[in-house]
């Protein structure tokens, strides 16, 4: 939708007043009304290195959702203030593992005598309670961007990973990535008793795959596939890792929101691309390339927007940035002390990375 010319100006007035007190981040799937105020855009692990990279920003504005706001909070120094511009844009995946479901989960492994050669790898997408969690036992967290060097590096610290809460990005990266065979993975869910798993099966297993998806990329099927194949003759089919296993194996490129922008910007002209993943990004990658006669469509025939993502609208955050100019703090996100220094040991091991 366009955006409202006197919002617009608002927002902009009152960006000006900060000055170089606000840094705004925009993640890809933002609303482009949105994305338009962004200092910088970004896959989430490109903002999450962004927000520590500004210690002279008082204020950092997320557009994005809660994980994102909390990792910034946690990588960024006491004195900077993360701000999320409506407090309810939440990530239904993120929510899908709570502290006391992973404590619970960490004693079935401990029971059934795994536990000390499990290495948690814990994705992007989750509360700053499991990134903790994940910290304290030797683990990392990592983002659909360097998951398979995560996961390189945890086997190297042990012989199984607990990876949490995405199975599919989990289940992807295993077994695209790193030559495993399904039969590898178990799925642990945390609403049966011992995780629906037997010992004898978390001893075989490799990876242990939490029960979490993204209800987003979960809307996209073999169907959808075959279905564009059909549609758009030589089409590229290109998804996010979020999306099944059998997807991402019919697809053609797989990557995190960066690498699919870089992917289409390389992209020669005349070719034609079907992206799997949310429909803001896709939309601003169609209008954007469709002049140099790239052919973008989206996966699936139905609308599939990130609806927390989309929380996050031109109102909220020309009152967010209006109230800061004015010098009231709203919708500050802080971890707690304790939380944070765990989570952040588990933050750096990723940012540490080769
Ligand atoms: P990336 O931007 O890291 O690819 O993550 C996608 C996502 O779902 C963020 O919520
Ligand atoms: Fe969470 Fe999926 Fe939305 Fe990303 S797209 S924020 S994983 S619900």
């Amino acid at each position: 939708s366009p955006s409202d010319p006197d919002l617009v100006e608002r927002a902009r007035a009152a960006k000006e007043k900060l000055g170089d007190k606000v840094f705004v981040l925009g993640h890809h799937y933002q609303r482009d009304e949105v994305i338009q105020f962004a200092d910088v855009t970004g896959d989430s692990f490109k903002l999450a290195r962004d927000a520590a990279a500004r210690p002279e920003a008082e204020y950092i504005v997320f557009c994005g959702v809660h994980f994102m706001a909390e990792s910034a909070d946690i990588l960024t120094s006491d004195d900077q203030k993360v701000v999320l511009p409506d407090l309810a844009a939440g990530c239904s995946m993120a929510d899908m593992a709570t502290a006391e479901q992973v404590a619970e989960c960490w004693d079935v492994l401990t029971e059934a005598g795994v536990a000390e050669q499990v290495v948690p790898v814990s994705y992007m997408n989750s509360s700053a309670d499991i990134k903790a969690f994940t910290g304290k036992h030797g683990g990392l967290i990592c983002t659909s961007s360097n998951a398979k060097r995560a996961l390189d590096w945890a086997f190297e610290q042990g012989e199984k990973v607990l990876f949490l809460p995405d199975q599919h990005l989990g289940r992807n990266t295993a077994v695209r990535d790193m030559g495993m065979s399904l039969d590898d993975c178990v799925v642990y869910n945390p609403h049966k008793p011992n995780g629906g798993l037997t010992a004898q099966e978390l001893r075989a297993a490799k990876m242990i795959l939490w029960r979490g998806h993204c209800s987003v990329h979960g809307r996209f099927s073999l169907d959808s596939v075959n279905d564009v194949r059909e549609r758009i003759p030589g089409v590229n089919v290109l998804v996010h890792p979020e999306c099944k296993h059998e997807v991402v194996a019919a697809a053609d490129y797989v990557g995190s929101t960066e690498y699919i922008i870089k992917a289409l910007e390389a992209a020669p002209a005349g070719s034609k691309w079907a992206i799997g993943t949310e429909l803001n990004l896709v939309r601003r990658l169609a209008n954007r390339f469709a002049p140099e006669g790239k052919e973008i469509v989206f996966l699936d025939r139905t609308v599939c927007f990130c609806s927390t993502m989309n929380r996050i609208d031109l109102p909220h955050l020309v009152w967010t940035l209006e109230s800061l100019a004015e010098g009231n703090l709203v919708n500050r996100i802080e971890v707690d002390k304790e939380t944070e220094a765990f989570a952040k040991l588990a933050l750096e091991r990723m940012l540490a990375l080769p």
